[in-house]
Formats: C-alpha cells, sequence, structure tokens
C-alpha cells in the first residue's frame, strides 16, 4: 500500500499531546501497513513556545523533553527552530492542527483561534480541548464539514466528551437515521470517583481529598463538582450529535456538593445508584431539554452498574432502541486514543 504522510501540527504536549505522541513510535508500522498513513509532526507547542522542523519533529526526543519538565523550545538549533504557535496554524504548511492546550470555557483560547486559523485555511483538526466548542461551536461547524458541505475541512472532537468513550460517534455516526430520543449519560471523572467513595462510607470532604490524591480531582475541583464539566461535554453532544445550538446557560446545572452519604445509601437500598446525570430528553414540542444533576437510578438502569473509574453513556433512538456504552480509563491514554481515532476516520477523506 502507498503511505501519505500527514503533516500534522501538535499544540498542546501535556497529559494528552505527550501520550499521543507517546502511542506513535510502536504503532508506525501498523498504521502505515493497516491504513498506508505515517504522521509527521512539522511542528509542536507548549507553554514555551512553539516549534518547527519540515522535515519532521521527532516524537521520542519531544516526550523525553516533557518528561524533563522542559519547555519544549529548548529543543531548538539545525533545522529546528522557534517560530509563534498561532503564526504556525496559519502559515506552516500541514494538513492538520491536533489541538490539545488547556481548555478555557469563558473565552475558548487559546485553542479557539488556532482552530479558526486552520479551519480557515482548509487545514483539518482533531481537538481533545472543549474550550472552543463550548464558546463557539456553531462558527466552527460553519466553517468544517459539519456546515454539510463535504469539501470543508474535517473538525473531529471525539475525545473532547470522555475521552475514549465513544459519545460523539455513537450519536453523530452509529445511531443515522434514527430519531434520537434522549441521551442520558455519565461523563464526569471526578464527580464518579467521588461518589463511588461517598458510597462506601466517605463524607464529602475525605471523597474529595482522596479523589485528589490520587490524582483524579484537580486541586481548585469547582468545575467538576459544580457539574460544568459534564455540561460542557453535554453542550457538544447537544450542537454536535442533536443538533440543537445550545449554550450553557441553556441546560439546567446542579453538581453534588450538596449530596450527602444517606442520599446514596437511600439510591443503592435497592440496587440502583447515584449518579451525576447528564440528560438531554426530547419534548413533545421536538426540543430537547438539557440537564445535569445528582439522579437516583434504579437497579435496571444501565448506568447504575458504572463503576468508579467508568462513563457511560445510553442513547434512546425510535430505530435503533437502546445503545449503551461504557468505558474505563485509567489516565490520558484514551482520550490520547480518541485523537487518533478521530486522524484514521479522517485519514482517506484527505488523502481524497
Ligand atoms: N486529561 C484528560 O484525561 C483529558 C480528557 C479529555 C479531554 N482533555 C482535554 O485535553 C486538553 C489537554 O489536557 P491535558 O490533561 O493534556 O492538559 P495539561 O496536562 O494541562 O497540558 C496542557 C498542555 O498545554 C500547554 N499549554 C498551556 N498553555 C498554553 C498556551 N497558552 N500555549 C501553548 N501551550 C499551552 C502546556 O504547556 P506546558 O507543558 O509547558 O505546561 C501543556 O503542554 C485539555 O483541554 C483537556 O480539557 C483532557
Amino acid at each position: 500500500m502507498e503511505t501519505r504522510t500527514l503533516r500534522c501540527i501538535l499544540t498542546g504536549l501535556g497529559n494528552i499531546g505527550r501520550s499521543f505522541l507517546a502511542m506513535l513510535p510502536a504503532r508506525a508500522a501498523y498504521l502505515r501497513e493497516r491504513y498506508g498513513l505515517a504522521l509527521r509532526f512539522v511542528a509542536v507547542a507548549d507553554s514555551s513556545g512553539c516549534i518547527a522542523c519540515e522535515q519532521g519533529l521527532d516524537p521520542i526526543a519531544i516526550v523525553a523533553c516533557k518528561r524533563d519538565k522542559r519547555g519544549v523550545v529548548e529543543l531548538a538549533g539545525g533545522d529546528i527552530r522557534i517560530t509563534e504557535m498561532t503564526a504556525a496554524a496559519q502559515r506552516l504548511p500541514a494538513d492538520l492542527l491536533l489541538e490539545a492546550t488547556p481548555t478555557d470555557i469563558r473565552a475558548g483560547q487559546p485553542g479557539l483561534d488556532l482552530i479558526r486559523a486552520a479551519l480557515q485555511r482548509g487545514v483539518h483538526v482533531v481537538m481533545a480541548s472543549k474550550g472552543a466548542l463550548v464558546v463557539a461551536f456553531d462558527e466552527l461547524a460553519r466553517m468544517s464539514d459539519w456546515s454539510g458541505d463535504r469539501r470543508a475541512p474535517r473538525l473531529r472532537f471525539s475525545g473532547a466528551v470522555a475521552g475514549a468513550l465513544p459519545s460523539v460517534n455513537i450519536g453523530w455516526r452509529d445511531l443515522a437515521g434514527g430519531e434520537i430520543r434522549s441521551i442520558e449519560a455519565v461523563l464526569n471523572g471526578t464527580t464518579q470517583v467521588m461518589l463511588t467513595l461517598m458510597s462506601e462510607g466517605k463524607d464529602y470532604a475525605a471523597a474529595l481529598a482522596e479523589a485528589q490524591r490520587i490524582g483524579i480531582a484537580e486541586p481548585d475541583p469547582t468545575l467538576d463538582v459544580e457539574g460544568w464539566d459534564a455540561a460542557n461535554k453535554l453542550l457538544i453532544l447537544s450542537n454536535a450529535v442533536l443538533r440543537q445550538p445550545t449554550r450553557l446557560s441553556d441546560i439546567a446545572v446542579e453538581g453534588i456538593t450538596r449530596v450527602t452519604p444517606d442520599d446514596i445509601q437511600r439510591a443503592r437500598r435497592n440496587g440502583g445508584n447515584l449518579i451525576l446525570l447528564a440528560k438531554a430528553e426530547r419534548g413533545a414540542d421536538g426540543r430537547y431539554d438539557l440537564s445535569v444533576r445528582p439522579t437516583s437510578v434504579p437497579a435496571d438502569h444501565p448506568l447504575a452498574r458504572l463503576g468508579m473509574q467508568e462513563a457511560g453513556i445510553v442513547y434512546q433512538s425510535d430505530i435503533f432502541g437502546r445503545t449503551t456504552a461504557f468505558s474505563l480509563e485509567d489516565g490520558p491514554t484514551g482520550t490520547a486514543a480518541a485523537m487518533l481515532r478521530d486522524i484514521l476516520s479522517i485519514a482517506p477523506e484527505i488523502a481524497a
């Protein structure tokens, strides 16, 4: 099979960007033989700056540099030059932008400007970050193939909504032709871990401390425990899968900060469970009612079975019935893998 090389710009070299690069060397032969595909990194960026090399940067050297907690600009020299990240997205010869900078749900930056710059000149985009989708889904959809224009650059973000869980792909691709009646999902890892710990007898503060100790909860857990992270993901599902233009203010959001161990015991008594449920339900007027709130689900509900570090989604549709997916993820690999699956899904279209 002939090998097509995609020239990639990767922005963000934290947990996700690093995991993504680290998984590639062992897969290079598989990607070449099975998909006729090779990835060349023509620019990468972290908070220290951006480096570029038309001949391609070495993923192993970048991972080693980040593992040593150094800024990537320290790799500059010889063929490798320092450039500016947005300038790279605007001008560097490239096929794909891979976006994995931090999620900022107020301004969507720095991802939003990078993605705009790439889409504007026909560079395809795969995102792990959510911020740009939360603040500007409409605009980015208009600039990409989500507009319905098959010649427009591709925009994919399957890893942005609960990492490896194929939450977007099931609804958007695999239930094509059906009318989705509802989505029910557990999309936030921190709250699922905390509620599980609370079901084992810990109070809220102890559960949060434990979730922070094992590295699941952020030092500032506000976005997770108050339900905003799950709401951001529901917003993306609503815009992308349900095609209902949605802003955060359209979602009723309640987090887990007032949940007590008693609430959980009550839910568990008959085999059910208390989860932070993100829900979209189609009303008689055809619009979806959107909410995130702690919810007691009965024993026969698929999400009652979710384990401590699992995410899950249940779609109900008219002709497909009930479709359920769970994923158990340990660390950032699942999200990095979702970026790879997005690339593989669009690679044949890019080649064409
Ligand atoms: N972690 C997960 O499991 C997960 C799951 C799904 C989605 N996501 C999303 O994926 C994205 C990346 O997550 P992560 O866990 O990898 O985050 P992270 O570990 O904090 O890494 C962020 C990366 O972005 C770089 N960065 C920060 N500000 C920058 C700027 N202004 N310009 C250029 N680079 C900048 C950082 O540079 P330094 O290396 O110099 O600090 C770092 O390399 C986030 O948007 C997150 O919401 C994460």
